[in-house]
């Protein structure tokens, strides 16, 4: 299996992988909208109900690419998941997914509301495209079963979800939770497969240097950053014993491409647990060293340089203001 980036030369004749990132903004999928801006050819993004129901994280998703990525489609998607009952996070984003922020209006509606479609055509027209879901799987899942022939297409799935431990219960992370079914398809996709779950995430925290950090840079954007981000950790800290302030999981999905040095990984065979009582949505990863044991099928993150990490966010959100 190989997990090297596919990218395209940028103007600037950097390396940039092509990227369409599905998300369900989120407070740290907001994040992941700037890295991708930043460091990728971010040819859409589309939405997916989670954190919020569909109509808030497009309504998110518009008013970030406003303000960090003008000019990319923004297209919606799946309001609800393959076989579960939709279940939001307002208790860690807030009622409308993206709580703590003075937010402007979008400045329009969405460029489409066929994020499978969009997903599709996307891959088709240009081979070695990225997906990249920060979110449940449920668009990516629909267009691999939709469209089989993206998984030879496609230069891979990174996505943020799961790990060796839980957070929506003690087994499953809340994007693989919220649509398991969707998650096992893609788990099973048989193509290039990268996991940054919460082992790692959890590693990657907004404390509070860097969100003032963020506070110091001039802009609209990196105000609201700002606050959101104060929003998201002090949730965090306060339902937490342990954390001095909110992992900022979604951007870690798009660095694992854009900026791999930054982990450390290893392959293994991961499935998705479907039927467990207590483990319905456990990304369940086989660390066995016997000669038996299945072929790896992920590349498991496993830790991130978080000084570094937070660098290249800090410096994509300056970039993103200086633009804007
Ligand atoms: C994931 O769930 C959401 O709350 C975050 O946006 C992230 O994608 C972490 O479990
Ligand atoms: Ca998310």
């Amino acid at each position: 299996m190989s997990t090297t980036p596919s990218a395209e030369p940028s103007a600037g004749g950097e390396q940039r992988p092509r990227v369409v990132l599905d998300c369900d903004p989120g407070h740290d999928d907001a994040i992941a909208i700037v890295v991708a801006a930043r460091h990728t050819e971010l040819v859409g993004i589309t939405t997916v109900a989670g954190n919020a129901p569909l109509d808030r994280t497009t309504r998110n998703a518009l008013i970030v690419r406003d303000l960090a990525a003008p000019g990319v489609p923004v297209v919606s998607g799946a309001a609800r998941p393959i076989v579960a009952e939709p279940v939001h996070a307002a208790y860690v984003h807030g009622e409308s997914g993206m709580d703590g922020a003075d937010l402007p209006e979008p400045s329009g509606p969405v460029d489409g509301d066929d994020a499978v479609g969009f997903i599709i055509d996307a891959c088709r027209e240009h081979e070695g495209t990225w997906l990249v879901p920060t979110g449940p799987l449920t668009n990516v899942a629909l267009a691999l079963r939709a469209a089989p022939d993206l998984a030879h297409r496609i230069a891979g799935i990174s996505l943020m979800g799961g790990g060796t431990f839980g957070n929506r219960t003690a087994a499953a992370e809340f994007n693989i939770w919220c649509d398991p079914e969707a998650a096992a398809v893609v788990f099973e996709y048989g193509g290039p497969l990268i996991m940054c779950g919460l082992h790692v995430t959890h590693g990657f925290l907004a404390t509070p240097d860097r969100i003032r950090r963020v506070r110091d840079v001039p802009g609209r954007l990196p105000a609201v950053l700002a606050d959101l981000l104060d929003f998201f950790s002090d949730t965090y800290v306060r339902l937490h014993h342990d954390l001095a302030g909110a992992p900022v999981h979604d951007p870690c999905a798009v660095m694992a491409i854009t900026h791999p040095h930054l982990f450390e990984s290893y392959d293994a065979h991961v499935v998705v647990e479907t039927h467990g009582v207590h483990t319905r949505g456990e990304t369940v990863i086989d660390r066995r060293t016997s000669r038996g044991r299945p072929a790896p099928t992920c590349r498991v993150l496993d830790r991130i340089d978080a000084d570094a990490g937070f660098a290249v966010v800090e410096e994509a959100i300056a970039h993103a203001a200086r633009a804007g």
